[in-house]
């Protein structure tokens, strides 16, 4: 048994294997068997739940959308706020119902939510009927895990705190065959007050960039469209390495690799270099799309979140970003109610989201989170006061989200089509090259394709379009 330390996982130390190999060699013990697999969070966790899913797939199980006739029930949570935990407990429920009817069920849950110690002491004694409980930093042993389940019968804790190897050599069985994710890096270092991830995914690992490269032309010879390059800080990536470069240089190798689209998520403001604005105006094919999360517009609250820039910083780099790349959306993170929240420093975010008009926002009310150092901070705002403070926000994103799409009416963007549409069969879906969400009139046989579409009518959070001739696209 392994059980999670927070103080350990906010050690940082150099003691990093890179290039180290997964273990996949072991038996197809649960051939027949039938795994539900449910994700919550980021997109490093649906990531990762790509991972977790060929893992299964390899010992032989396949997979069911329906809880009630599964074997193996893996939960991969998140842990950034209160309610993604509420989620998980909730759901618990329902498996503990199951288990009672089908002793030989096997629960296991993973993601960030087992690296918390809070959490793994509540599932040890409260919730025996989980079978195992794996960390961030070993979704590769959990076949092994299972595989020993089989023969022991007592919960098995396996978290570890210290960062994981960097793995190369990691199989995943993708969401989708146009569109791919990409690690490029592990972790954060960047210790912002309010936040769990520093610790629950340890320490900033920089995958390196031949790696990179490599998986990205493979990705592209399988007939792949898109890339989304991912980590909690793409802009950093690199700064722990000593290998002589940084996100601009990755960005431009796979820019050079000559696939369709590249994306990347999530840019911090502070490492952001101009460098960079130039790879990305340079190449076409990466897309004009920047999620830029600013947190606060409150300097007070910035500093007491230890975002270490400034509201004139973010500012400036914004309307550097849009001078050099006119068309390119930026979206952002707000949170609001950070411990103390004054009304004139909420007023300043909104005054930023004024001056930036954001084509749209996640937005949240702060949540503490135990083991982070604003969890220690005494609140004085109430719950109804940041409800209230959460509701005039969203008002104001989504007054500039509509305007921003009507202002895309009659244009003709490119758009990469990716499915059907889950409640109009007839029509299909894709996101611009802005990363906007559209629905079209158009055949399946699209999917797959980056067409010229033509934008009739815009909603706050999508466009609606048709498909027009290729010639037409300027
Ligand atoms: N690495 C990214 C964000 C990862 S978490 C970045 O730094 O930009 C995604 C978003 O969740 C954050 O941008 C933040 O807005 C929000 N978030 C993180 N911790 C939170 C907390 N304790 N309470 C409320 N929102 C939080
Ligand atoms: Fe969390 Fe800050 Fe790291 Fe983003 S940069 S993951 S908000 S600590
Ligand atoms: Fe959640 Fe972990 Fe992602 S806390 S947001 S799943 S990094």
């Amino acid at each position: 048994m392994n059980l999670p330390d927070l103080k350990e996982a906010r050690k940082r130390t150099n003691k990093l294997v890179f290039e180290k190999k997964v273990d996949y060699q072991f038996p197809e013990a649960f051939r027949g068997k039938k795994y539900f697999l449910k994700t919550y969070g980021c997109q490093m966790n649906m990531h990762d739940s790509e991972e977790i899913r060929k893992n299964l797939e390899l010992l032989g199980c396949k997979e069911t959308s329906v809880l009630e006739n599964s074997d193996v029930v893996v939960l991969n949570t998140c842990a950034i706020r209160e309610n993604a935990h509420d989620k998980v407990f909730g759901y618990l429920g329902r498996c503990k119902h199951l288990k009672r009817e089908k002793p030989e069920l096997l629960i296991a849950i993973g993601g960030c939510m087992s690296q918390e110690e809070n959490v793994v002491k509540e599932i040890k004694e409260k919730h025996p009927y989980v079978d195992i409980v794996f960390g961030t930093h070993n979704i590769s042993m959990l076949p092994h895990y299972l595989i020993a389940q089989l023969k022991k019968k007592e919960q098995d804790i396996e978290v570890y705190s210290m960062e994981g190897d960097v793995y190369e050599n990691i199989k995943y069985s993708r969401d989708s065959k146009i569109s791919a994710w990409v690690n490029i890096m592990y972790g954060c270092d960047k210790f912002c007050t309010y936040c769990i991830v520093p610790y629950t995914r340890g320490k900033q690992r920089s995958r390196k960039l031949e790696k990179i490269v490599a998986e990205v032309e493979e990705l592209k010879n399988n007939g792949y469209k898109e890339v989304t390059l991912l980590g909690q800080n793409v802009n950093a990536y690199g700064k722990d390495l000593e290998y002589g470069y940084d996100f601009k240089d990755l960005l431009e190798s796979v820019a050079k690799t000559d696939i369709p689209r590249i994306r990347f998520v999530t840019s911090h403001p502070w490492d952001f270099t101009d460098e960079m604005i130039c790879v990305i105006s340079k190449y076409d094919n990466v897309m004009p799309y920047i999620h830029l999360p600013l947190q606060s517009g409150s300097d007070t609250i910035l500093k007491k979140m230890g975002r270490r820039y400034t509201k004139e910083e973010y500012i400036t780099l914004f309307k550097k970003i849009k001078e050099k790349i006119p068309e390119c959306s930026i979206t952002t993170d707000i949170i609001v109610g950070f411990p103390n929240e004054t009304e004139e420093e909420f007023l300043e975010t909104l005054e930023v989201v004024n001056t930036c008009q954001f084509d749209s926002a996640f937005t949240f009310i702060y949540s503490p989170r135990e083991g982070t150092p604003a969890s220690l901070i005494k609140d004085s705002i109430s719950k109804e006061v940041k409800e209230e403070r959460l509701q005039r926000l969203n008002r104001l994103i989504n007054h500039y989200s509509l305007e921003k799409n009507k202002a895309l009416e009659g244009k003709i963007v490119p758009v990469l089509i990716l499915g059907n549409n889950e409640k109009d069969k007839s029509k299909i879906y894709g996101y611009t090259d802005t990363m906007k969400l559209i629905n079209i009139n158009g055949s399946k046989e699209l999917i797959g394709q980056i067409v010229p579409v033509k934008i009739q009518e815009a909603k706050s959070f999508s466009l609606d379009g048709i498909m027009v001739k290729e010639s037409e696209m300027v």
